[in-house]
């Protein structure tokens, strides 16, 4: 039998495009998903004789006898995952994300397979210089607010997994992702551009928190896989942290306004929505700090795997948009699903 690669989280956003490029090259995939927010439909596409779902946690599928046989590499990507989430229910996105991490990278320790673990911009908490950097001292808010918890399990996992490559030899690659983007990303959870999007297309004002004046740099699914499977073929990876991302930034007032010209100009202009500025606090309650910018430095990705992404902004959004006005567009991926 081919060697398979097992994706935790792979019925996502990100983990779907991941099993389309793995299948795409003609490997065969095992997904383990217990569809908290991901979708079976994400993996719809997707040749059926080289998926295989498995509807489970992946902490209790990994402890079955036998679940890494057969497979030559894990890419974890399963985790509690959005603001919304996080300020709902951080206590239970605490225990998801750190102790079936640190499951799944024990399990990869003991039957001697590389993984590569999704953390995330997050870690850098608010740290206030810029672009940020893989070395740099990472700086949290108080623990009386939630919002912090999220960057802080994913600096834990970041340190299990650096302590057993030292320790173990483990193999493991550590990615921290930036504003990732494309098609099948939902906006129930607080990601902007499918908010933005979603409403656009529905013809509903798009909410800009605060004032707008906020940058953040986005990079579509498809470069951000890509970097993946690279990294993980990489042996000079192995035991380091990579910010995976763009360097391109925009503020969110010019994404609103670009959404906005797009859909009005793929809907030869009956469509024209507009804005509407919410304060963090009526969207996330009292106190919530959300960092005015965040860039990734990615000089060391560039040096290690020769990163450029392919799409640009425009490109992506572009998509996006036709997907949910033209439906049958050249290129549709079947939209972003639910709306917020
Ligand atoms: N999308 C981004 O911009 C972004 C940015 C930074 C980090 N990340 C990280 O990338 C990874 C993928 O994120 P995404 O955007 O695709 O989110 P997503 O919510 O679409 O994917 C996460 C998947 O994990 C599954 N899951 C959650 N807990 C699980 C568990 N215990 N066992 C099995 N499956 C479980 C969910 O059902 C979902 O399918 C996450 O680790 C996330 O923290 C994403």
């Amino acid at each position: 039998m081919a060697p398979t690669t097992l994706i935790t989280g792979g019925a996502g956003f990100i983990g779907s495009h991941l099993a389309t490029r793995l299948t795409g090259g003609g490997e065969a995939v095992r997904v383990v998903d217990d569809l908290s927010t991901g979708r079976q439909e994400n993996l719809a596409h997707l040749p059926q004789d080289q998926v295989e779902l498995i509807v489970a946690d992946a902490a209790e599928y990994l402890a079955r006898p036998n679940a890494l046989q057969g497979i030559h590499r894990v890419y974890h990507l399963a985790a509690a995952v959005g603001v919304q989430l996080i300020v709902d229910q951080p206590a239970a996105m605490i225990r998801n994300n750190v102790e079936k991490t640190a499951a799944v990278l024990e399990a990869c320790a003991d039957a001697g397979l590389p993984v590569l673990i999704a953390s995330s911009s997050e870690v850098y908490g608010k740290c206030p210089v810029l672009p940020l950097r893989e070395d740099m001292d990472l700086v949290f808010g108080p623990t009386s607010a939630s919002r912090w918890s999220y960057g802080m399990t994913k600096a834990i996992d970041e340190h299990l997994a650096i302590d057993l490559a030292r320790q173990r030899g483990l193999r493991s690659v550590v990615i921290r992702l930036f504003n990732t983007i494309g098609p099948r990303q939902i906006g129930r959870y607080g990601m902007v551009v499918p908010r933005f999007v979603s409403a656009a297309a529905a013809g509903q004002p798009l909410t800009v928190y605060g004032d707008g004046s906020q940058t953040r740099a986005f990079c579509d699914v498809r470069d951000v896989v890509g970097a993946m499977t690279r990294l993980m073929d990489e042996p000079d990876a192995y035991g380091r942290v990579f910010n995976v991302g763009s360097d391109q930034q925009t503020t969110i007032d010019q994404l609103a306004d670009r959404v906005i010209a797009l859909t009005a100009s793929r809907s030869d202009g009956r469509r024209t929505p507009t804005k509407r500025y919410v304060s963090y606090e009526a969207a996330y309650g009292e106190g919530f700090e959300d960092p005015p910018h965040r860039l990734p430095d990615l000089t060391r990705l560039r040096e290690t795997i020769g990163f450029s992404p392919a799409y640009s902004l425009e490109q992506t959004l572009t998509e996006l948009i036709d997907d949910l006005l033209l439906p049958n567009a050249i290129g549709s991926t079947g939209g972003l699903g639910e709306e917020e």
